[in-house]
């Protein structure tokens, strides 16, 4: 195993660092200091070629100047939280609402934009710490916040987070990387199949708010209970995939008691590629790229087109501080928050 640090880019006139873990399958995973991105993760495919299966940016600029939350840490709040409107103890807190001027969404863009500060642990780990200022686009507490890249020799990505604040307040952590397991740029990944271990889902209003209800997966299109591929009933007339304009849902893994828990299996068809996905966590959101439209150039100059990638973002539900009797999302001053999401990839 090894770790190498290397200067990514200038912004503003600070030297921006990456960050390359390599084991002995040659499997590589490269991480910026710019919002504790996972930018490449080149793993070899059935044929034994090295293959990068993140979709997004290949320079500063374009993470900077054209992201779309590709790779990133996303806090202190991920998702969304409805008219960015919430109570702790009865104090109300107003936080940035960046989409449409009516919802927060992944906290502003606070984490995900922020140059953490990084350390190398041991051959194959990183870790990026970052601190927010108290009222930082609204949300209370000075945070600090932590996350650990790690790669084993078996190919497990295992991402720990950790945040502490001087004042009660919410934490809602998660990596928002953008896969395609035939590798970035191959086209669409609604033949790759996907399995979730959820037997409900959090459905959204027609400005992606959680309604409230859990609902059943079942019989309906969000049932990825068994295998089967995305893109198998991504058009079916259901309200909700007209609502998310696609799969853009959290789903409730099952049997979660914050111990690690397998939440997601996705097995790409070309490259023989799955990856495992396990958390800590009580949900998991898959995005399926709805929003991605051609119109911004990816990695290569090749345009990010709509379903090129999606996502599997775990996560507490989005808009949990304006539910309180779902899995909770609020910490008491001094009170860790601490979480754990495992990628592992295989060749089947
Ligand atoms: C959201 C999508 C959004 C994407 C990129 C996902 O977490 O659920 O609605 O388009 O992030 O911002």
């Amino acid at each position: 195993m090894s770790v190498t640090k290397n200067v990514y880019g200038v912004l503003n006139g600070t030297s921006v660092h990456s960050f390359v873990i390599e084991n002995k399958n040659g499997t590589r995973v490269q991480l910026l200091e710019k919002g504790a991105t996972l930018d490449k993760l080149f793993i070899k495919n059935r044929d034994g070629e090295l293959i990068d299966v993140i979709v997004g940016h290949d320079t500063l600029e374009g993470h900077v100047e054209r992201g779309d939350y590709q790779g990133v840490v996303v806090g202190q709040y991920a998702n969304r939280i409805k008219d960015g409107k919430f109570s702790v103890d009865g104090v109300e807190y107003s936080v940035t609402c960046n989409e449409n001027g009516v919802t927060s969404l992944h906290g502003g863009g606070e984490y995900s934009s922020a140059i953490w500060n990084s350390e190398i642990l041991g051959d194959n780990a990183v870790k990026f710490t970052y601190h927010s200022p108290d009222g930082t686009e609204g949300f209370p507490g000075n945070v600090d916040v932590s996350v650990v890249y790690e790669l084993s020799e078996d190919n497990d990505l295992t991402l720990t987070y950790a945040a502490t604040s001087d004042k009660k307040t919410i934490i809602n952590l998660t990596n928002h990387a953008y896969f395609n397991l035939n590798g970035t740029g191959s086209g669409d990944i609604l033949s790759h199949t996907m399995k979730i271990n959820a037997k409900r889902y959090t459905p959204i209003d027609e400005i992606s708010i959680p309604t409230g209800e859990l609902a059943s997966v079942a019989g309906t299109p969000f049932d990825f209970t068994e295998p089967k591929a995305i893109g198998r009933d991504i058009g079916a007339d259901h309200l909700q995939l007209k609502n998310g304009n696609g799969y853009d849902h959290n789903f409730c893994i099952a049997d979660y008691d914050g111990t690690l828990k397998e939440a997601a299996v996705a097995v790409a068809d070309k490259s023989g590629i799955s990856m495992t996905v396990k958390t800590t966590l009580p949900g998991i959101q898959l995005y399926t790229g709805n929003f991605l439209n051609g119109s911004v150039e990816g990695k290569n100059g090749i345009p990010m087109t709509q379903r090129c990638a999606f996502c599997l973002e775990t996560q507490v539900f989005p808009d949990t501080p304006n539910h309180p009797l779902w899995p909770t999302c609020t910490y008491d001053a001094g009170e860790e928050y601490t979480s754990q999401t495992v990628f592992s990839f295989d060749i089947i």
